[in-house]
């Protein structure tokens, strides 16, 4: 179970693992690969349980789901089906006994009187297991689709999460009806019961890369999540955003990166796996439009990034890549691990077929790197 950044204390050390392992998208039809060949990810129920009882069983740290509401068009499977994302949360915090379940939520979709009630109930589920990631919004043709218009800039959309998140975070706390006079809510009376479970809040992460994004996390955030493109100035912006949240808000933050895993036996074979999913079988028109929205309305890659990573986003979703051998993964995963980042969300193309490989070959691999402790 992860622990908020804000918990560890000279009394209360960190515990468990040094390096925190996460599942990412495995509730999306296709994980985070934007391709045609016909193992692609079906992001089933079954095969979450499945996904979520094994990776709970090796150690892992959390699962994290992809909050998607319409897919992007092409001949691939990619993302036109998603399960919901709070009730797989409740789903799998059920049947699972350690790991971290988080959900994503747009702020904008759901209201928080409703969203508090849903996670103090999910942390129940769960005995304190759950986590919370806030998402503000960029994906345009969403919020038309509920009515909505997504502010053009990021400061309406941190706003309006940060005015979400107090209400959330008050309806946990309060013990008396309040009412609520703010730019976009207006609440009479409004108590929340259950509160979560012990009194202790979730962990709260939020996913985002601009300047704004990391504003919020910084101020009310445990954990950013937030995208990996260049481990060296991956590394820098890590420092100087702890730095920051230290000195001007005095909380201590950590921050979550994001890839996609492809091993096998051999370099070799994990690279000519990549090349056949991610380049040969790349569904394009799905990738074009996964670019176009997020260059219009987000700022989590340079347009340059964007133009030259084009086979990074059929592989996973524009996320760093962690091909190879088992000892190529595991020394991967290390230099990312020296970036200051405190952990990875990955994915795999098949995630119940592939998981077993990278459990019993590269986890042992980062036990004795020290990035990681025994299973239990
Ligand atoms: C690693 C990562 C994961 C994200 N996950 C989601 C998601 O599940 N659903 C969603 O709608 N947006 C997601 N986003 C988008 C962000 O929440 C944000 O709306 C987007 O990055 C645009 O804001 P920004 O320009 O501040 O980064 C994610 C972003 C990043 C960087």
């Amino acid at each position: 179970m992860i622990r908020k950044p804000a918990d560890i204390t000279p009394d209360a050390p960190p515990a468990g693992n040094a390096f925190k392992l996460g599942l990412f998208a495995a509730n999306c039809s296709g994980g985070q690969a934007a391709t045609t060949v016909p193992e692609s990810w079906p992001g089933d129920w079954d095969g979450n349980l499945d996904v979520a009882i094994m990776a709970d069983e090796a150690g892992l740290d959390f699962m994290l789901p992809i909050a998607r509401w319409r897919g992007y068009g092409g001949a691939s499977i990619f993302h036109t089906s998603s399960l919901d994302t709070t009730t797989w949360a409740a789903g799998l915090l059920a049947q699972t006994k350690r790991i971290t379940i988080f959900s994503t939520v747009h702020a904008a979709f759901t209201h928080p009187v409703m969203a508090a009630k849903q996670f103090a109930t999910l942390t129940q589920i769960g005995h304190g297991r759950f986590g919370l990631n806030v998402v503000c919004g960029w994906n345009e043709p969403e919020y038309r689709m509920f009515g909505l218009t997504l502010a053009e800039d990021h400061v309406d959309r941190y706003a309006y999460g940060r005015e979400w998140l107090d209400i959330v975070r008050r309806l946990w706390t309060s013990e008396q009806p309040f009412d609520w006079h703010g730019k976009y809510f207006q609440l009479e009376q409004a108590i929340g019961a259950p509160k979560p479970y012990r009194g202790q809040e979730p962990i709260i992460l939020n996913a985002a890369a601009s300047a704004e994004g990391q504003q919020f996390a910084m101020q009310v955030s445990d954990f950013l999540l937030t995208s990996l493109v260049d481990l060296d100035k991956t590394r820098r912006q890590v420092a100087a955003l702890k730095a920051e949240a230290r000195d001007q808000f005095n909380r201590p933050i950590e921050v979550f990166g994001v890839g996609h895993v492809v091993c096998r036996p051999t370099r070799r074979a994990a690279e000519d796996y990549y090349e056949y999913y991610a380049n040969h079988h790349g569904d394009w028109v799905a990738v074009d439009q996964l670019m176009l929205i997020q260059g219009r309305h987000a700022k989590s890659f340079t347009a340059e990034e964007l133009r030259s990573h084009r086979v990074r986003f059929a592989g996973g979703h524009g996320t760093y890549p962690l091909i190879g051998s088992p000892d190529d993964v595991a020394a991967q995963i290390e230099q990312v691990s020296w970036t200051g980042l405190a952990g990875i969300a990955f994915s795999f193309v098949d995630y119940r077929a592939e998981f077993p490989f990278f459990r019993d070959e590269v986890l042992p691999r980062l036990v004795r790197k020290s990035l990681r402790l025994e299973a239990f």
